[in-house]
């Protein structure tokens, strides 16, 4: 190979930098030109490519965001879009790519893989944690510690007012950051989409909290659980207990790395330009039970994580 190329696509997060920082020097070192494409596939099919070097990647480790910038494309989805972008990348004699992203993105190197046989390598990039076949991706432990320092505030707030506070938490269709964060926040209630849910059981045991004392509870609840702010109108209706909402929003996605997500990111990012390099293609690096794994990029994308039935457990045995 004389060329590759790494891009982020979908959301943000943060670690993505030190996951391109580590492809792009390791390919460097190992005497291979390296490309950025900015702005995700959109830039792709921009041809917004611009050529690396070490410095390109110089005082980025610690900043979160990505400074390839990313994007979300709908052109992206079609075939011709592909085909632009794949135009694109031969004009600079790109001979294989690291994506890194969330399942999405994953998807859009796998249709590249099939109609143009360029080899992709990918990289589980996002905050939710919902990439199949890993279980850690980049970012997702920074933004549980972002959840985490602002539950911990909302904890002083809700119990000097004895109200009850819900959070509403990212996560997409995952609950993993609630679940996460709930637990590691000491949350009396963790509402994810995986888990139904009993909403007069939940009230009535918190009204009955309150009588026999107790000063305030937390409520996590995953944006893809429900409507928080109205469980929140409801939680107050049926509880007759002051109740606030607090939606963090694009708060936990920003930030720097922690040194799980640097490290991490650093690990797999160097496997995935060595593979690359040495010809391994549709694959994801991720890691299982602490240890690098390669993931069949098909499998990744095909296959719908879900969520560890002992957090669930655990979550129940410790509210
Ligand atoms: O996938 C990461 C994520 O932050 C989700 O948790 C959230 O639902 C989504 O992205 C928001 O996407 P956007 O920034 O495109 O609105």
């Amino acid at each position: 190979m004389e060329a590759i190329a790494v891009m982020t696509s979908g959301g943000d997060s943060p670690g993505m930098n030190a996951a391109a920082r580590a492809v792009v020097r390791t390919a460097l070192y190992e005497g291979v030109n390296v490309y950025g494409i900015h702005n995700g596939y959109k830039g792709m099919i921009k041809g917004d490519i611009q050529k690396l070097d070490s410095r390109s990647v110089s005082d980025l480790i610690q900043r979160g965001g990505t400074f390839l910038g990313t994007a979300r494309s709908k052109e992206f989805q079609t075939p011709e879009g592909r085909q632009k972008a794949f135009n694109n990348l031969k004009e600079h004699n790109i001979d294989g790519l690291v994506i890194i992203g969330g399942d999405g993105s994953l998807r859009g190197g796998a249709a590249m893989s099939m109609e143009f046989g360029i080899p992709i390598v990918g990289l589980p990039g996002t905050i939710d944690n919902d990439v199949w076949g890993t279980d850690y991706t980049i970012g997702a432990d920074t933004a549980a510690n972002t959840i985490l320092e602002a539950i911990n505030k909302l904890r002083d707030t809700a119990s000097a007012h004895r109200r009850i506070i819900a959070v509403e938490v990212m996560g997409r269709k995952s609950g993993w950051l609630a679940m996460t964060t709930g637990i590691a926040g000491g949350a009396e209630y963790i509402l994810v989409p995986e888990v139904k849910f009993d909403l007069d059981e939940m009230c009535h045991e918190l009204r009955e909290s309150y009588d026999r004392g107790k000063r305030y509870s937390i409520i996590v609840v995953a944006e893809g659980a429900c409507d928080a702010i109205g469980l929140g109108t409801v939680v107050e209706e049926k509880t007759g207990i002051d109740t606030r909402v607090s939606v963090l929003g694009y708060i936990q996605r920003g930030g720097s790395p922690t040194v799980e997500d640097r490290m991490k990111a650093s690990m797999i990012g160097e496997k995935a330009a060595l593979a690359l390099l040495s010809g391994v293609t549709n694959k994801v690096y991720g890691f299982d039970s602490g240890k690098v794994v390669a993931i069949d990029l098909f499998d990744a994308v095909n296959n719908k994580k879900t969520l560890d039935p002992e957090l669930v457990r655990l979550a129940r045995v410790l509210a």
